[in-house]
C-alpha cells in the first residue's frame, strides 16, 4: 500500500485496511471509461490554458502526457497499482510519473465528481449510438421478412387462445412498432445525457471561470448542466438508460416468447435455425431455443440493475455520496447485456423460417365467428344482434357436431333469413383478414402501409445518425 501517493494523502494518516482499499476500488469496473477520462482531461487542461492556470507549455506537456497514458491503456499496457483507486486517480498518477509535477495542475478546479459523472456521461452516449445501430438493424429485419412474408396466414391470439386470423406480417410488425418507441426513446435520452457536468467542481462549481461552453464544445456536448449540486450528482440519466434497456428488454422477451411457443411441436409454425439453438444431452429428438429462452431471461437481470439502482438513490442526500459509485456496473452490464441480446435476436429473426402450411393448418372455422356477425352486420343487422346469430351458429354447429363452414345455407337461415349463397365466401381466411382494411388492420394494404410508414422512419433515423456520430465526435480525438 502506497501511503502518501493517493491524491487526498495530506489528510490520512494511517494506512487503509486492505479490505476496505478492495471495497473502496471502483478501477475493476470504471477502467472501462479510460478513454472518456483522457478525453474529458485533456478538454480540461485545455481550458486551464485558456485561463491561465496553466501556461502553454505546461498545457502542451500535459496534453501530450495524457495522450500516451491513452496509448498505454489502448495498447494494453497501462500497469494498474494497488493505490489507484479509480480510473481518475489511475490516469493522473501515471501521467505525473510521465510528466512530472505539472501533472499536479491538471485537477485545478476539478473533482473526481464533475469528473466522474462527465466520463460516464461520455461512455454512456457512446454506448447509446453502438445499442442504437443495433436496434436500427434489428427492426430492418423485421421489416424484410415482413414484406417478403406478407401471404403467410396465422392465429392471432388472445390468452393464448385462437381468435381470429391474421397476417404473420402484422405479427412481426407489432414487435418493430414497440421497438420503434424504444430507438425514439433512445434518441430523446440521449439528449439528456449529452449534458456536461465538467466545470461543477465537487458540489459548489469552479471558482476560476473556466469557460464551460468551451468544454461542451470540445467535448461534443450538446449543453452545459445548469446546476452544480444537481451536475455532481444526478444520476437520473443511468436510472433512465437501465429504464430503457429494461423496457426494450421486455419487448424482446415478449417477442422470445411468442417465437417459443411457436416454435414447440404442438404449433411448429417455425424452426430455428441449428445457429441458435441447441440440442439436449439427453433426448435426442430436441431442439431447444435457448437463443430466445436467453433473451426472455435477461429481462429479469436488466431490470434488476435498474431497481436495484433506484433504491440505491433513493434516500440520499444532496449532493456526491460513495453509494453513487454504485451506478457503474449496473450499466456496463446493462450495456454489455443488451448488446448481447439484440445481436442474438437480431441472428434468430434473420435465420429462422416460417412454416406457412403448419400456421395455415392452425387455423380452424370456429376463428371465423367474428366474420359471420360482420356479415350479417353488413346486411343491415345490428351488431349485437348479429352477435347473438353468430353465436347461435357456434351452438349449431356444436350440437350437430360438426364445424361451422359445414353448417348448410338451410341449416344459417334456421338463424337468420339474411343468409343467403354468397355466405360461402366466409369460409376463406385470405378473404377473412383482407376485410381489416382500416389503418393499423391486418389486410394487405394496411400492413403495407405499416411497412412504408417504418421503413421512411428508418431511412430518417439512419441519416439522422450520422449527424449525431458528426456532433457527437466533434473536435474528440485522443491526440
Ligand atoms: N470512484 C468514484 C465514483 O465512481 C469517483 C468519485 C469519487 N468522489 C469522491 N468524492 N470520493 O463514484
Amino acid at each position: 500500500m502506497s501511503e502518501g501517493s493517493k491524491l487526498w494523502g495530506g489528510r490520512f494518516t494511517g494506512a487503509n485496511d486492505p479490505v476496505m482499499e478492495k471495497f473502496n476500488a471502483s478501477i475493476g469496473f470504471d477502467r472501462r471509461m479510460w478513454e472518456a477520462d483522457i478525453k474529458g482531461s485533456q478538454a480540461y487542461v485545455r481550458a486551464l490554458g485558456k485561463v491561465g492556470l496553466v501556461t502553454k507549455d505546461e498545457m502542451e506537456e500535459i496534453y501530450e502526457g495524457l495522450g500516451k497514458v491513452g496509448i498505454e491503456w489502448q495498447n494494453g499496457t497501462f500497469q494498474i497499482q494497488p493505490s489507484d483507486e479509480d480510473i481518475h486517480t489511475a490516469n493522473e498518477r501515471r501521467l505525473k510519473e510521465l510528466i512530472g509535477p505539472a501533472a499536479g495542475k491538471l485537477h485545478t478546479g476539478r473533482s473526481r465528481n464533475d469528473q466522474c459523472a462527465t466520463d460516464m456521461r461520455i461512455w454512456l452516449r457512446e454506448a447509446l449510438r453502438t445499442l442504437r445501430g443495433y436496434l436500427l438493424d434489428f427492426i430492418h429485419v423485421f421489416l424484410e421478412r415482413a414484406k417478403r412474408e406478407t401471404d403467410i396466414i396465422m392465429p392471432g391470439y388472445t390468452h393464448l387462445q385462437r381468435a381470429q386470423p391474421i397476417r404473420w406480417s402484422h405479427w412481426l410488425l407489432s414487435h418493430a412498432c414497440a421497438l420503434q418507441r424504444d430507438a425514439q426513446r433512445l434518441d430523446e435520452m440521449a439528449v439528456r445525457v449529452n449534458e456536461l457536468p465538467l466545470g461543477s467542481g465537487a458540489l459548489a462549481g469552479n471558482p476560476f471561470n473556466v469557460d464551460r461552453q468551451f468544454l461542451a464544445k470540445e467535448l461534443g456536448f450538446g449543453a452545459v448542466s445548469l446546476n452544480s449540486l444537481d451536475a455532481t450528482s444526478g444520476r437520473d440519466f443511468v436510472v433512465e438508460f437501465l429504464f430503457w434497456a429494461s423496457l426494450t428488454a421486455t419487448h424482446l422477451s415478449k417477442w422470445a416468447e411468442d417465437l417459443i411457443i411457436y416454435s414447440s411441436k404442438e404449433f411448429s409454425f417455425i424452426s430455428l435455425s441449428d445457429a441458435y439453438s441447441t440440442g439436449s444431452s439427453l433426448m435426442p429428438q430436441k431442439k431447444n431455443p435457448d437463443s430466445l429462452e436467453l433473451i426472455r431471461g435477461k429481462a429479469g437481470r436488466v431490470f434488476g440493475h435498474c431497481s436495484g439502482f433506484m433504491m440505491t438513490l433513493k434516500g440520499l442526500p444532496s449532493t456526491y455520496n460513495k453509494d453513487l459509485q454504485e451506478d457503474k456496473e449496473g450499466m456496463f452490464d446493462a450495456y454489455d447485456t443488451m448488446t448481447g441480446v439484440l445481436l442474438v435476436a437480431t441472428g434468430v429473426l434473420s435465420t429462422l423460417e416460417v412454416n406457412k402450411v403448419a400456421a395455415k393448418a392452425a387455423l380452424s372455422p370456429d376463428m371465423l365467428a367474428t366474420d359471420i356477425a360482420y356479415y350479417l352486420v353488413r346486411k343491415g343487422i345490428p351488431f349485437r344482434e348479429a352477435h347473438g346469430m353468430s353465436g347461435a351458429a357456434v351452438h349449431l354447429a356444436e350440437t350437430k357436431k360438426c364445424q361451422l363452414s359445414d353448417l348448410t345455407l338451410a341449416d344459417l337461415q334456421t338463424i337468420s333469413p339474411k343468409f343467403t349463397a354468397d355466405v360461402e365466401k366466409l369460409w376463406n381466411y385470405e378473404n377473412s383478414v383482407e376485410q381489416y382494411t382500416a389503418a393499423g388492420g391486418t389486410s394487405g394494404a394496411s400492413v403495407m402501409h405499416q411497412i412504408q410508414t417504418l421503413d421512411e422512419w428508418l431511412a430518417h433515423m439512419r441519416n439522422k445518425s450520422h449527424t449525431m456520430k458528426s456532433r457527437l465526435e466533434m473536435d474528440v480525438t485522443l491526440n
